[in-house]
Parts: structure tokens; C-alpha cells; sequence
């Protein structure tokens, strides 16, 4: 995979049909999206649950672009091993998700994995600084993780632009995950971002059987941002 700092738009899984992962991936895939974005979530680390490695493992062979697994769980290292082997192409861990960051990211890359890090938005991306040189991607949360469909939280753009200076010419994206829609991803491309995680505003108003929305929700997007 080679490194692109275009915008990519990444439909969360976690409005699609839970029933029917197999076949809305290839719908939204279609359609259109960019990656695909998988939301693990443990009732823990967040206040909701989703699901684990072994559905996540199953729905792999349906994607036929790019699998961006962000994990709300801690803690994160004994888990791995088990979503390398579910194929994940980006693996994700929260800064805040325990106190070996730096360990995980290692972990996470030693199993040959991309390593991406998230960041709440009460963390400051200054954080991120020892950490960037460990990262293939890093997350800025514009809603508190847990659920779609919340409101974005504006106070992120900021932190958004100062991450892409901080980060140069190094080969690191910036998503953005919660609250993406056309009017706030002109806000954080502008700012610096490259991939647009967005679950609401892609799924709305279609399914499975009547996919042509995901589409008009992707172009709506990227157009908003052309
Ligand atoms: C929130 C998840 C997001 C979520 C975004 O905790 O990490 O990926 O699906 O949903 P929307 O786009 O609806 O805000
Ligand atoms: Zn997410």
C-alpha cells in the first residue's frame, strides 16, 4: 500500500445492517467508499458494545479495499494477535486505552500490521509527539467514542491543524471519526485531514436492497470537499 494523502472516505460499519455485514460492505464498496472502517467497542473502554475478532475475521473477505479496525477496548495487547490473523489492514489503539502506547504501536507493527492511534477529545495531540514515528495513522475524535450518529464536536478543528503541522512530510494519516458530514469535512480537510470516517451520513436513507443513497452520501461528501 502505497502512501496517498488524497482524501479517502471511510463508511463505519457500525450503521450498516449488523445483520447483513457481508453484503452492505459490498454495497458500500460499490458505491463507492474508500476503506472500510470497523468499530470494536467492549462496554469498558467505551459504554457500548459491539463485536470481536472472530466476526471480524468473516466479514475480511468481503472487503475488497482497504480494513481500518479501531479498537475501543482495553487493553489492546492481548488482543493483537487475534485481529492480525482477522486480516486487519490498520489497526487502531486509543492513547488513552493504558500506559504502554508506545509498546502497542510496536506490537501492532511487528505483526506486519499499519498502526494507528486514536486520540479522545479531551487528549491533546501534543501527546501524539514521542509517538509519531510509531504511526501509520492517527485518529482525532471529533465525538466521544462509543456511538454513531453524535454531533461533531467543533473545537477539534484546531487540534486537527496542529497535528498536520507536527506531522510534515512523514507518511502518517490524519482520519477524522465521529460527526463527518458535508458540512463539517470541508472543516478538517481544510485543517489537514485525509481520511474521512463518516457512519450516519453514508448509510442514511439506503440498504442493501436499495443502495443508490450510499453512493448520492459519498458523492455528497466528496463533493462538499472538491
Ligand atoms: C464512534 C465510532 C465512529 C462512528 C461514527 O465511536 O468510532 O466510527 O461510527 O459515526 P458517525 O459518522 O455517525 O458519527
Ligand atoms: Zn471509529
Amino acid at each position: 500500500m502505497t502512501f496517498e494523502r488524497s482524501v479517502k472516505i471511510a463508511p463505519s460499519i457500525l450503521s450498516a445492517d449488523f445483520a447483513d455485514f457481508g453484503r452492505e460492505i459490498e454495497a458500500v464498496e460499490a458505491q463507492g467508499a474508500d476503506w472500510i472502517h470497523v468499530d470494536v467497542m467492549d462496554g469498558h473502554f467505551v459504554p457500548n458494545l459491539t463485536f470481536g475478532p472472530p466476526l471480524v475475521k468473516a466479514i475480511r473477505k468481503h472487503i475488497k479495499t482497504v480494513m481500518d479496525v479501531h479498537l475501543m477496548i482495553a487493553p489492546v495487547d492481548p488482543y493483537i494477535d487475534a485481529f492480525a490473523d482477522a486480516g486487519a489492514d490498520f489497526l487502531t489503539a486509543h492513547l488513552e486505552a493504558g500506559p504502554h502506547t508506545h509498546r502497542t504501536l510496536q506490537a501492532i507493527r511487528a505483526h506486519g500490521l499499519k498502526a494507528g492511534l486514536a486520540l479522545n477529545p479531551g487528549t491533546p495531540v501534543e501527546a501524539t509527539a514521542p509517538l509519531l514515528d510509531l504511526c501509520d495513522l492517527v485518529c482525532v475524535m471529533t465525538v466521544n467514542p462509543g456511538f454513531g450518529g453524535q454531533s461533531f464536536i467543533q473545537t477539534q478543528v484546531e487540534q486537527v491543524r496542529k497535528l498536520r503541522a507536527m506531522i510534515g512530510d512523514r507518511p502518517i494519516h490524519i482520519e477524522i471519526d465521529g460527526g463527518v458530514d458535508p458540512k463539517t469535512a470541508p472543516l478538517v480537510v481544510e485543517a489537514g485531514a485525509d481520511v474521512l470516517v463518516a457512519g450516519s451520513a453514508v448509510f442514511k436513507g439506503g440498504s442493501v436492497s436499495n443502495s443508490n443513497p450510499y453512493g448520492e452520501n459519498i458523492q455528497a461528501i466528496r463533493a462538499s470537499i472538491a
